[in-house]
């Protein structure tokens, strides 16, 4: 930190004790307003407010806090670049921390990596190690259930976009994902109401007006390079399956014409650094654990 930016802390932090101090000395003894009673002089609803100073007591504990401060900023940091007397850091304490954690469970981590992850989700411990791991970092995209939301996929099911073995899960993890949907609109211009009906069919239900044949010759042309001429998808292009009901963007018509006109593009982040090897494993753990039972 600049010495102009530490200078400029100090001063307010020094205003401020000085500025309370101040406040508290030079009203201690006011007198307000005060009416023939003793009270304010104000009424609401029929309750009036004494004019009483406040109680000793209550004013020396705000002088206490104020030496308290005094003393906290000698010893910790809190004067712009003063280190304060025991040279505390935060970032000094998180390394501690982290040194203390490897530690403590280093050794749970090494014994837990040498399990395949099928032997890894018997031991309800590591389920747990992993699970928590999941908590702290997918939650935020994935649900903290797992079971995802629009664009992020179910976690719990036994749907997949990509490979679903342990090996697929922890590569999607590892080095994340990336479903690349091109926008269709301009390729089928009047077609696409017709495509929409066709993928509907596809999923068992009524495509409104749309004319299926004219739909399904159009997909036999573009569409079945990703998702297969049976509509079945594609794990080696996360393309999904487009014949059940599981939808990652939802399965309305008016959101399905969304995907085909304007194009899909979901990204899994990869979690190479910002997760070890032996993390990545458990929460791998974690999540087939979700849809093995
Ligand atoms: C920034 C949001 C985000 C975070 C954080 C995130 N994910 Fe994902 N994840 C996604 C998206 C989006 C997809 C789908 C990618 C696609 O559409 O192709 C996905 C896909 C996946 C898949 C593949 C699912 C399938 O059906 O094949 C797995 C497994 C997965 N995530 C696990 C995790 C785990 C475990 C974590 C935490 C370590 C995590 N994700 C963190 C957004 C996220
Ligand atoms: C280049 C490969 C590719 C082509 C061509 C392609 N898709 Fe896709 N499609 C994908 C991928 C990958 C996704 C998933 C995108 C994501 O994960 O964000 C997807 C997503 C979708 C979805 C959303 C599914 C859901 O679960 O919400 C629909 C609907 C869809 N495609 C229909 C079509 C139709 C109809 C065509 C032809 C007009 C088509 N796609 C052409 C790769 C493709």
């Amino acid at each position: 930190m600049s010495d102009f930016w530490s200078w400029y802390i100090i001063t307010i932090v020094v205003i401020n004790i000085v500025g309370c101090w101040g406040l508290l000395y030079f009203t201690r003894n006011l007198e307000g307003e005060q009416a023939d009673d003793g009270t304010t002089g104000h009424e609401y609803d029929g309750i009036k407010e004494y004019n009483n100073p406040l109680p000793r007591w209550w004013l020396y504990m705000f002088y206490i806090t104020i030496v308290y401060s005094i003393g906290y900023l000698v010893v910790y940091p809190g004067l712009g670049n003063y280190k304060g007397t025991f040279g505390w850091t935060s970032a000094g304490q998180h390394a501690e921390e982290v040194a203390a954690a490897k530690k403590e469970f280093g050794p749970i981590f090494a014994k837990y990596a040498k399990l395949d992850v099928e032997e890894l989700v018997k031991d309800k411990k590591a389920v747990t190690m992993g699970q928590r791991i999941f908590a702290n970092t997918c939650f935020a995209c994935h649900g903290s259930d797992a079971r995802g939301a629009a664009g992020y996929p179910n976690l719990t099911d036994n749907d997949w976009l990509y490979d679903a073995t342990p090996d697929g899960i922890k590569l999607s993890i590892t080095n994340g994902r990336n479903g690349m949907m091109p926008p269709q609109g301009a390729i089928l211009g009047d077609d696409l109401k017709n495509v929409v009906g066709y993928v509907m069919a596809l999923s068992g239900r009524d495509a409104g007006t749309a004319d299926v044949d004219a739909g399904k010759a159009k997909y036999e042309q573009v569409c079945f390079v990703c998702h297969q001429s049976d509509g079945t998808g594609n794990p080696m292009l996360g393309a999904p399956n487009l014949t059940d009901m599981v939808w990652l963007y939802g399965g309305s018509a008016g959101q399905i014409e969304k995907s085909i006109k304007d194009g899909r593009t979901g990204v899994m982040p990869a979690h190479k650094d910002i997760l070890t090897a032996e993390q990545i494993h458990l929460v791998t753990g974690y999540i087939y654990s979700l849809s093995a039972e």
